[in-house]
């Protein structure tokens, strides 16, 4: 009995280390494709965005924009102005008016994994993380003054 829970100790620390050892190995900067698993809400909430938002951020999340066509959804800036018979996006420009949070790992998640019907997981067209979270870098600096993060000079 003893050697029984004994063992059964050995494997809920061992679950535990393995758990808290993906936890902070968690790059977020992996390869993507289609049959990546979404991110629980909680989880995506906890993400922090490990590329800096910087000039260079910004201009390349601004390009990945305007190569993977969001604009055709959300308007060229960003400001729903969708051309006929496409899909309304919202309005990016008014982190107010959103539904699956302004937080950037939620940011991560809406762009990364989709949300709701109308926004495509846009892990089936781009390959790696670390292109999401340029975007999620472009798509707060949208944002009104004082409500969009202060750019972080380059090193
Ligand atoms: C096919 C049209 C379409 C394309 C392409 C598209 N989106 Fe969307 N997006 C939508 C729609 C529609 C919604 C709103 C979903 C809802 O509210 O039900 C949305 C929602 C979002 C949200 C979440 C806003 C919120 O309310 O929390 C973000 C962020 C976003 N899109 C960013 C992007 C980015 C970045 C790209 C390009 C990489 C992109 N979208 C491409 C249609 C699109």
């Amino acid at each position: 009995m003893t050697s029984m829970l004994h063992a059964r100790r050995v494997i809920a620390v061992a679950t535990f280390a393995t758990a808290s050892l993906a936890c902070a190995s968690e790059p977020a900067l992996g390869p993507l494709d289609i049959d990546t698993p979404a991110l629980m809400p909680a989880e995506a909430k906890a993400l922090r965005n490990p590329i800096p938002y910087t000039r260079n951020s910004i201009e390349r999340g601004r390009e990945l924009f305007a190569y993977h066509g969001c604009g055709a959804c959300h308007g060229i800036e960003g400001k729903a102005a969708s051309a006929p018979g496409l899909d309304h996006g919202t309005d990016l420009a008014q982190p107010g008016a959103w539904k699956f949070g302004t937080v950037e790992g939620q940011v991560f998640r809406s762009i990364r994994d989709g949300a709701a019907v109308g926004m495509p997981p846009m892990k089936a067209v781009i390959p790696w993380e670390e292109d999401v979270w340029h975007l999620v870098n472009f798509v707060r600096s949208l944002w009104p003054e004082g409500q969009r993060p202060v750019v972080k000079q380059e090193d």
